[in-house]
């Protein structure tokens, strides 16, 4: 078991409630699947952060997507929110209501992929006020406790990605937000596949960004190639550069300077997850009938 996973579940015992920080962009790729084993149906508050990044009506869908399932609440929110940790607070009260006073204080737990907003986050929750005591005895390194109010407690984990994303278009979206490092993705690849649902879902911005009108009979080949020729990002005979229009692509995206993107939406993500998954499990068919064919193989000891 990953470090992070194993601190979520030694603390999870005694955590009243669990907030996931995710990408408003992108929410249901950047939800850990494997958090609802880890926490084993805690109440949960799902904040949407980056909603500046994301188009308001995909976020107003996803936020009634989550405000609907059980036990559960969501916000949006964003680094320019002055103080979120009013609403913070009495949403988590709102979700664990017997909790509160200072002989039962409130005990929360966030998570959240890399680079999804949490220092940032967790740095203006804590602003004067908190006390950060991840040093003191019984609180592992990995987990650092900050006190938001005199009853409110915070357990802050590292980042974490998933060892095996089965939804392939999760992994596109989470390497166009910046969850992934750089070395773990073809930018090419992840480029295309962001035009292709940029050119279906947002022609107008990429009209106002690259000046190409009905991008959405293009194909993202020809898209890609278009942008390449637009800002510049060729290479000897005049031929596009196709690294650098994917970088390009990727950037004006991941920056916002594109405008307001919303990569998926819950019916569709529910889709592609139900198609991720019966492909992992035909995966998996095949590889027990070949383990099982390897054992019948070996011969009797
Ligand atoms: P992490 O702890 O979850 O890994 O993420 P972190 O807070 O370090 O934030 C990752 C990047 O996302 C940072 O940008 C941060 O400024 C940006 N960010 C966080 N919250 C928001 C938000 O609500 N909206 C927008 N637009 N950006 C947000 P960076 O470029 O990596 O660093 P920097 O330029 O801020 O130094």
């Amino acid at each position: 078991m990953h470090l992070t996973q194993k601190a979520i579940a030694q603390r999870i015992g005694q955590i009243d409630v669990v907030i996931e920080l995710l990408d408003a962009r992108l929410p249901g790729s950047s939800a850990n699947p494997m958090l609802a084993q880890l926490t084993q149906g805690k109440p949960a508050l799902k904040l949407l952060n980056k909603q500046d990044l994301a188009d308001p009506d995909g976020t107003a869908l996803w936020l009634a997507h989550y405000n609907a399932l059980p036990g559960t609440r969501a916000m949006a929110l964003d680094a320019s929110m002055a103080a979120p940790a009013k609403a913070l607070i009495s949403a988590c009260h709102a979700l664990a209501p017997h909790r509160g006073g200072m002989a039962k204080p409130m005990r929360v737990l966030i998570c959240g992929i890399p680079n999804v907003g949490k220092s940032t986050l967790i740095n203006t929750l804590a602003g004067k006020r908190a006390a950060k005591t991840g040093d003191e005895a019984g609180v592992t390194k990995l987990e650092q406790r900050i006190a938001l109010a005199a009853d409110f407690y915070l357990y802050d984990t590292p980042g974490l990605l998933w060892p095996r994303i089965i939804v392939a278009k999760s992994g596109y979206n989470l390497a166009a937000s910046g969850a992934v490092g750089r070395n773990a993705f073809d930018e090419q690849e992840v480029a295309l596949e962001l035009l292709d649902w940029l050119r279906l879902h947002y022609p107008g911005l990429l009209a106002a960004r690259f000046g190409i009108e009905a991008a959405a009979s293009l194909s993202d080949e020809q898209l890609l190639v278009a942008i390449g020729r637009k800002r510049g990002a060729l290479q000897t005979g005049q031929q596009v550069n196709l690294q650098k229009a994917a970088e390009i692509a990727i950037y004006d995206f991941r920056s916002g300077v594109l405008g307001r993107i919303t990569l998926e939406t819950p019916a569709e993500f529910a889709r592609w997850l139900a198609a991720g998954q019966t492909l992992d499990a035909q995966r998996q068919l095949k590889k027990d009938a070949i383990e099982r064919g390897r054992n019948t193989r070996k011969p009797a000891p």
